[in-house]
């Protein structure tokens, strides 16, 4: 018998999805995405999560940093406008006007201390935006009974690699186990999980599993990751569901490391090898 629960995305079907832009469109109409991202000696994946949101077509980027992330990012990429938290080194607040934004992406570079697991819980408490969940965000998540609680009937997106996955479900048995967990998790919290791997699965809130098809092993570098944290972060921006944006991101994201293998390869490709290969990805797809 078929399971009807388990499905493979194919380039057709995100062709499908693919918004196309209009003459008289401005930059009003692609969202501003807020991205809350890096710290301290891991500035590279705020840098990068920016880089790949502004690369997957978002109208407007902010991007809040520690204090001593403030050059770096401002340098780095200019077309994002630069927030500091009051704290030097770690994220530890919400931005005052957390209202205007119509995306919030966070976890790459964050770390895990506790003024950080702080400024997590306030997000979850108070703010009602479509969220990208990643990295120590995960972790800081998983750690917490109290922020577990927060996770219902909310607009998130999780995007863990399987460690992370793990920290959130609990120890997984088998490959069908961490499915079995993958739809579990997506069915109890009504969110999507994005779980990465060589074959990423997209968990929904029904209990179904899309599998990617794109992708290589040149991702298999640090900062890929987080590079999909902010193609996302962009699409949901630009009024795609929560789900487009899951299928669409993870095809896109992959593809675009596929256009780069035949000049690269897989042992020298980088995560910003990836995101300059985005501007092919979505013109292949158009
Ligand atoms: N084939 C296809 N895709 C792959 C492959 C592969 N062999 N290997 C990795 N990828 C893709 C994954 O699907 C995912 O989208 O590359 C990405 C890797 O993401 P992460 O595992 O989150 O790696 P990244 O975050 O870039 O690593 C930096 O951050 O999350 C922490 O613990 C992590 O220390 C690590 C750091
Ligand atoms: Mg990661």
């Amino acid at each position: 018998e078929v399971n009807t629960n388990y499905f493979c995305t194919k380039q057709e079907d995100v062709q499908r999805l693919l918004k196309l832009r209009k003459k008289f469109s401005h930059k009003g109409l692609y969202g501003h995405a807020l991205l809350l991202c890096g710290g301290y000696g891991k500035m590279g994946a705020a840098v990068l999560a920016a880089r790949a949101c502004l690369r997957s077509g978002v109208g407007l980027l902010t991007v809040q940093v520690p204090q001593a992330g403030y050059p770096i990012l401002q340098t780095a990429v200019p077309e994002a406008m630069t927030l500091t938290d009051r704290n030097r080194k770690h994220l530890s607040e919400l931005p005052q006007d957390i209202q205007k934004y119509d995306v919030i992406g966070t976890g790459p570079g964050i770390g895990t201390e506790r003024v950080t697991k702080t400024a997590i819980g306030q997000l979850l408490a108070t703010s009602s935006h479509p969220t990208v969940i990643d990295a120590d965000a995960i972790n800081l998540i998983a750690a917490s009974d109290k922020l577990k609680a927060q996770l219902y009937k909310k607009k998130l997106i999780f995007t863990p690699h399987p460690k992370e996955f793990e920290r959130l479900v609990g120890k997984v048995k088998n490959d069908y186990d961490r499915l079995q967990h993958l739809r579990e998790f997506c069915m109890e919290y009504g969110c999507y999980v994005v779980l990465k791997g060589s074959h990423t699965a997209v968990g929904t809130p029904e209990g179904k599993v899309y599998f990617n098809t794109t992708g290589n092993s040149g991702m298999a570098t640090g900062g890929t990751g987080d590079v999909l944290t902010g193609i996302i972060t962009a699409l949901v921006g630009q009024q795609y569901t929560l789900e487009e944006a899951c299928l669409l991101g993870v095809y896109v994201h992959g593809l675009a490391a596929d256009l780069a293998f035949p000049s690269l390869g897989d042992i020298a490709m980088t995560a910003s090898d990836v995101i300059d290969h985005l501007p092919k990805a979505f013109l292949h797809l158009t």
